[in-house]
């Protein structure tokens, strides 16, 4: 008999949510449903619901705003744990702290009317803080990760500890979070005093470029598709025009497609499935491989329906 729903409220005396359909929780609007899912409102809770599933080795996933990330037709066979733990609040000096399942676009928000200046390059990301530190979001030429100081995280024993900034290692779209199995709950970012008023015409320039080069915002995709390849310089090569210069741009599959606006931008243009993304990806790294001799990475994250334990 399936006793997890009653053994989870007991345990948090919060009810789990049954066949939760994925796609509304996915900037692609794409999935199948989640057998179970939970939106841990506090990080109290959050810690919980990660140490109940590790006990009873019960599959489980933690998502933030769900936009670099292809769920599964088939859904998720285990619980779906949404992180919605949001705050944000000033520290001494030109600090910020925040908890891990803001919005990235409210700390953006917190820190210009605050007058701190650092964070204008992060307007227009979407997602929350902690899937950004995750993947050491960025954009012209910064990262997350370069503002960040320290942080608290929940290890696997479910300890909370804190660590600075050398323990994520980041790198490009990179960090230890990937690979450690520890989970974000804050973090705290060191940011300069400015001008509220250059602050906000910085960002309005970022979301400009946003708009110049990207899909408009409310496109269902889950942003760059892969990863730019790096040579062993450190340079870029950027993969959305190599995709490009590979016809990319006249590739479908299904109703998954490539903006015609940028060729790293899978959309979904209706009722796309996983599988038609999927595909499609496979095609485009065909296409880069032959034509320009690169082999691309995903950045966005594609999660099985059975998934093992983290
Ligand atoms: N280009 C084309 N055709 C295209 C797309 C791009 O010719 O279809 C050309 C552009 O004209 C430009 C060059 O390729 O000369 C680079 O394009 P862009 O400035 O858009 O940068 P990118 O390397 O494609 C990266 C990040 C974006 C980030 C922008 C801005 C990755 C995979 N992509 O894109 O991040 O917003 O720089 O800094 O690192 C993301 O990670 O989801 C993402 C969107």
């Amino acid at each position: 008999m399936d006793d997890f729903p009653r053994i989870f409220q007991q345990s948090l005396q919060k009810p789990l949510l049954l066949d939760v359909p994925l796609r509304a929780h996915s900037t692609f609007r794409i999935g199948g449903r989640a057998r179970y899912f939970f939106e841990a409102e506090a990080l109290p809770e959050l810690a919980a619901a990660i140490g109940l599933c590790r006990r009873r080795a019960q599959p489980y996933y933690l998502i933030g705003g769900g936009s670099n990330l292809l769920f599964d037709d088939a859904g998720f066979q285990g619980l779906i744990i949404k992180n919605n733990c949001r705050g944000v609040a000033l520290r001494e000096g030109e600090e910020v702290e925040v908890l891990s399942g803001n919005r990235l676009s409210g700390v953006v928000e917190f820190a210009a009317a605050k007058g701190l200046e650092g964070m204008e390059f992060l307007a227009g990301i979407p997602g929350t803080l902690g899937g950004a530190v995750f993947g050491n979001a960025g954009a012209y030429g910064q990262a997350i990760g370069d503002l960040l100081q320290e942080a608290v995280l929940l290890d696997r024993q479910g300890e909370e500890i804190k660590v600075g900034a050398d323990f994520f290692q980041f790198g490009y779209r990179r960090s230890s979070l990937r690979v450690s199995h520890v989970v974000l709950l804050r973090a705290v970012f060191g940011l300069r005093r400015g001008e509220e008023a250059g602050i906000r015409a910085r960002m309005a320039e970022y979301l400009a470029e946003r708009r110049a080069n990207h899909p408009p915002t409310g496109t269902a995709c889950a942003g760059c598709y892969f990863k730019n390849p790096v040579l062993p310089d450190g340079r870029k090569v950027s993969a959305g025009k190599m995709l490009d210069e590979s016809g990319a741009k006249a590739v479908k599959w299904g109703d998954a497609a490539v903006s015609a606006k940028h060729g790293n931008f899978i959309v979904n243009e209706g009722q796309a499935r996983a599988e038609d993304v999927l595909r499609l990806a496979e095609e485009l790294k065909k296409r880069v491989r032959e034509r320009c001799g690169y082999e691309l990475e995903e950045e966005v994250i594609f999660l099985p329906a059975i998934a093992s334990m983290p």
